[in-house]
């Protein structure tokens, strides 16, 4: 917690703590020097125990729909066939993504507030016709119904049904759940800064498994800025990257991997698992529905819906509009208003 400045209740962007701050204010220094390559390779090494990977981490600027993006072109081309499975607002944008590139999409279309099942994923994946699939595209944590899916499990199922890589955006719980990318049979695993990572916005996170760096190193679809193998090649040779980087968002992101050690990875996860739980007991205390149960509820995002407690009928001490009003008035809270299918009448915090 971070007594010293303005609470911001979204799911992102979150507050910066000063001492991110203050390193991300040092003097500028280039990327082609000494200075910057002991800087990238401190942050992509430290980094592998929050994105449980062995690889290292590389490091793009652009938001986190960029890393969705550059997970996509890497990967498949036009003509390939993928699943995605959309629980929300942010599988669908995957989904986008690759539809976009001319990809044959198969949707597993989950209601939203749910978790994607193993077993729903088993038997879409096994009434599949068609060509093989390419990837199966999953949201880690569903931020726009606050529900984390159970991403082990599900990649148990990808690897034991098909030969198709295993693509997660973890945008919105990276540095904030526990993960394996080994163990969870994840291929590639991306996020933004502006979340669990306690950073500006403006970096996107990319690491991937051995299988995946293959697949990169063929892939003919065409791209430039988010080729990863420009990224591979200039961090191998120059320990740098391929195009100028947002250097002191990186100097901040070494603040955070400080900040991460000197906690303790363990308790950083439980300090996450502690606050959803605060959350979730303050909301139901004063009377708000929450959107999911507790057993798949997200430990990083929470979501409440105001108008559906008011619409069925409850007391009107805490009417619709309840939520809306009190956020307004309190200006060190800021709340986002999310584009559901319910016309912006579900809350994320
Ligand atoms: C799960 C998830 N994926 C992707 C994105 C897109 O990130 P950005 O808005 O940084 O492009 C977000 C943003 O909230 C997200 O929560």
């Amino acid at each position: 917690m971070f007594l010293d400045q303005k609470y911001l209740f979204t799911p992102g962007p979150t507050p910066i703590p000063n001492r991110v701050n203050q390193a991300m204010s040092r003097p500028m220094i280039g990327h082609r020097v000494s200075e910057f390559s002991d800087l990238l390779e401190d942050v992509s090494t430290r980094l592998k125990p929050v994105f449980g990977s062995k690889n290292p981490v590389y490091i793009l600027a652009g938001s986190g729909t960029s890393a969705l993006e550059t997970a996509v072109v890497n990967t498949v081309s036009e003509g390939d066939h993928v699943v995605c499975v959309v629980a929300g607002a942010f599988g669908d944008r995957f989904a986008s993504i690759c539809e976009e590139y001319g990809v044959n999409v198969d949707r597993l279309n989950i209601e939203w507030g749910e978790a994607c099942t193993p077993d729903k994923l088993e038997d879409f994946l096994k009434n599949l016709s068609g060509e093989p699939v390419k990837a199966v595209f999953a949201t880690f944590n569903e931020t726009s119904t606050g529900v984390l899916n159970p991403i082990h499990e599900l990649g148990e199922v990808v690897k034991r049904l098909t030969d198709a890589l295993y693509i997660v955006d973890g945008v919105s719980c990276i540095g904030g759940v526990p993960v394996n990318m080994e163990d969870d049979h994840i291929d590639i695993l991306v996020t933004g800064s502006q979340k669990a990572l306690m950073l500006p916005p403006g970096l996107a996170f990319i690491t991937f498994s051995d299988q995946a760096k293959k697949v990169i190193e063929d892939c003919q679809t065409k791209r430039f800025y988010l080729d990863l193998n420009r990224y591979i090649k200039s961090y191998a040779e120059q320990t740098s990257t391929p195009f100028t980087p947002a250097i002191s968002l990186i100097a901040g992101a070494k603040e955070v991997c400080n900040m991460f050690e000197e906690e303790g990875w363990d308790n950083v996860i439980k300090r996450h698992l502690l606050l959803r739980d605060m959350t979730r007991e303050g909301l139901k205390a004063i009377g708000l529905p929450l959107l999911t149960d507790d057993a798949v509820a997200s430990p990083t995002v929470t979501a409440v819906k105001p108008q559906l407690y008011c619409r069925a009928g409850y007391p009107k001490s805490i009417e619709s509009s309840f939520f809306n009003r009190r956020c307004r008035r309190s200006k060190e809270i800021k709340r986002k208003n999310h584009p559901d299918r319910s016309h912006g009448l579900l809350h994320t915090i």
